[in-house]
């Protein structure tokens, strides 16, 4: 396949309102997936409305952020560590969404935000970087999100657990970080064991997790095990916060 075939592949018509934008700024801003598929599909889970104030955790290069406040209208502070707000603020400008994306540089057990400020906190291939503990979200970021809000997560992963290692044929491309790509049901598990949220829906992306992963490893000319054999996908979980907060039993 041709550079220029592969390029065509981002633009899809299961998701309309990504293939509005232009395949030369995705493909230059991706950071090991498409971003504008995952949070599209996210965001069909969610009720996002003008005017709600959303945390983009690990936003990257702010793609999502200025996709969900182009096609939904909300404010979105666009959060990240490695990428610095300064290169993101250009990106929101030139996208001209500068009213309703902040760009701002903070490690996740660290978020300069007010308790219950958010309306919906989302994250997009980058939880599983700093949310895989069992206490993260409870100590970390459950206080930012007010009663009743959302918190939708999108995440690579395989279809089940792996008993013990990886599967040989898999080893070749599988770095040791890897295992922190974890399955839909672990995410669920995790987050429902921490008795905050009264709901919590996912799935492989309606059907889609498997046919995503070997598009985009068609569009990277990826021919590896890993990408190819239907056993990672793309999952979407989202979990409504409780209505009312339980008591703190670290209170001493
Ligand atoms: C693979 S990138 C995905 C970025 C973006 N969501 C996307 O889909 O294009 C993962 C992001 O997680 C962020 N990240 C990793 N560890 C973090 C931490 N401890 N605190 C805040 N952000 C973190 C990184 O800065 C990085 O941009």
């Amino acid at each position: 396949m041709t550079k220029e075939e592969r390029m065509n592949l981002l633009i899809d018509e299961k998701y309309p309102l990504s293939a509005k934008y232009d395949p030369k700024l995705i493909f230059d801003n991706k950071m090991g997936c498409h971003n504008l598929w995952l949070v599209e599909s996210l965001a069909r889970m969610m009720k996002l409305k003008p005017g709600m104030k959303v945390l983009d955790m690990g936003c990257g290069k702010a793609m999502t952020s200025i996709f969900l406040a182009k096609e939904f209208g909300v404010t979105v502070f666009a959060n990240d560590l490695w990428i610095s707000p300064d290169e993101n603020w250009e990106r929101i400008c030139e996208a001209g969404v500068e009213d309703l994306v902040f760009p701002i540089k903070a490690e996740a057990h660290d978020l300069p935000y007010a308790k219950n400020f958010f309306d919906a906190i989302i994250s997009v291939n980058s939880y599983q970087f700093f949310g895989t503990a069992d206490t993260y979200f409870a100590d970390h970021l459950s206080h930012l999100l007010r009663a009743g809000g959302e918190f939708g997560l999108a995440v690579w992963g395989p279809e089940h657990e792996f008993d013990r290692m990886v599967p040989n044929d898999m080893q070749p491309s599988w770095w040791p970080d890897f295992y922190y790509f974890h399955c839909l049901d672990w995410w669920q598990l995790n987050l429902e064991r921490a008795k905050l949220f009264e709901a919590i829906n996912g799935d492989d992306m309606d059907g889609d997790g498997v046919r995503i992963t070997r598009r985009w490893a068609r569009i990277m000319d990826k021919t590896d095990v890993m990408h190819n054999n239907g056993v990672m996908r793309w999952n979407r979980i989202v979990a409504k916060r409780n209505s009312s907060q339980p008591d703190d039993h670290r209170k001493w």
